[in-house]
């Protein structure tokens, strides 16, 4: 089953509008100079600079995403933004249900799966984390949190076309520590039976799933070559135009 890598930066709250400018003019610039690659490339900017980025990334194949959305379309919800704006602005994925929006703002699995059947109502991908804490792991309880997580998050109209999952182990995210290449094997593999069993063996073997937590050039290519990971969700990485073309580079 080929599914196509799926390269994407999460800038998280990072960036005001020269850096933001400069580091998306940086990757349209090395993308194009990368021509022809198997390589789908993403960047995740804060809503303050989804407009400015999606202008520097005139020209490039690199698409634009955003870090969270309400459920609705619109309405009296003081400072949130919602599906119907990210896709006005040229949005085409939302991230959804990272675990610091589950720990910072308490998100819910429930509430993940509503913003997700939100964002697909307005044609935008969603990129739905999962990830068990460092305690649940070591509690042994890694591929149950998981599954309770995709059984929750993810919407039952979710298809390998709206939908892309991103495992993020939390105390691998912005630590440098990450799990070996088999636990990261084996969690994929599990997630993937999972989905089977909730939408089909049809969209689960076409559906993507990213691996995230202290990717970086170095370890893009032990990562990125496992069968069942289909990419990376990358946080520090993505802020450095080299290290983010790097990390596409290795697995080229
Ligand atoms: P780091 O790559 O900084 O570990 O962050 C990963 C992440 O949370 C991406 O969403």
């Amino acid at each position: 089953m080929s599914r196509k890598l799926l390269i994407a930066g999460n800038w998280k709250m990072n960036g005001l509008l020269a850096d933001g400018v400069a580091l998306a003019k940086g990757v349209a610039g090395e993308v194009k100079a990368l021509g022809k690659t198997d390589l789908e490339f993403l960047v995740c900017p804060p809503f303050t600079l989804l407009t400015s980025v999606k202008k520097a990334l005139r020209g490039a194949k690199v698409a634009l995403g955003a870090q969270d959305c309400h459920f609705a379309v619109k309405g009296a919800h003081t400072g949130d933004i919602s599906p119907a704006m990210l896709k006005d602005v040229g949005c085409a994925y939302v991230i959804l249900g990272h675990s610091e929006r589950r720990a910072d703002h308490k998100e819910s699995s429930e509430l993940i799966n509503k913003k997700s059947v939100a964002a697909y109502e307005q044609g935008l991908k969603a990129i739905i984390c999962i990830g068990e804490t460092e305690a649940e792991r070591d509690a042994g309880k890694t591929i149950d949190v998981c599954a309770k997580q995709i059984l929750g998050s993810v919407p039952d109209n979710a298809t390998a076309a709206n939908t892309v999952i991103a495992y993020e182990p939390v105390w691998a995210i912005g630590t440098g520590k990450t799990p070996t290449s088999k636990d990261v094997q084996e969690v994929h593999a599990a997630i993937r039976k999972v989905l089977a069993k909730k939408l089909g063996k049809g969209n689960a073997n076409k559906m993507r799933i990213l691996y995230g937590g202290s990717v970086k050039p170095s370890n893009a290519k032990e990562f990125l070559s496992l069968e069942d990971v289909d990419g990376a969700l990358i946080g520090g990485a993505s802020l450095k135009v080299e290290d983010f073309l790097g990390i596409a580079k290795a697995v080229k």
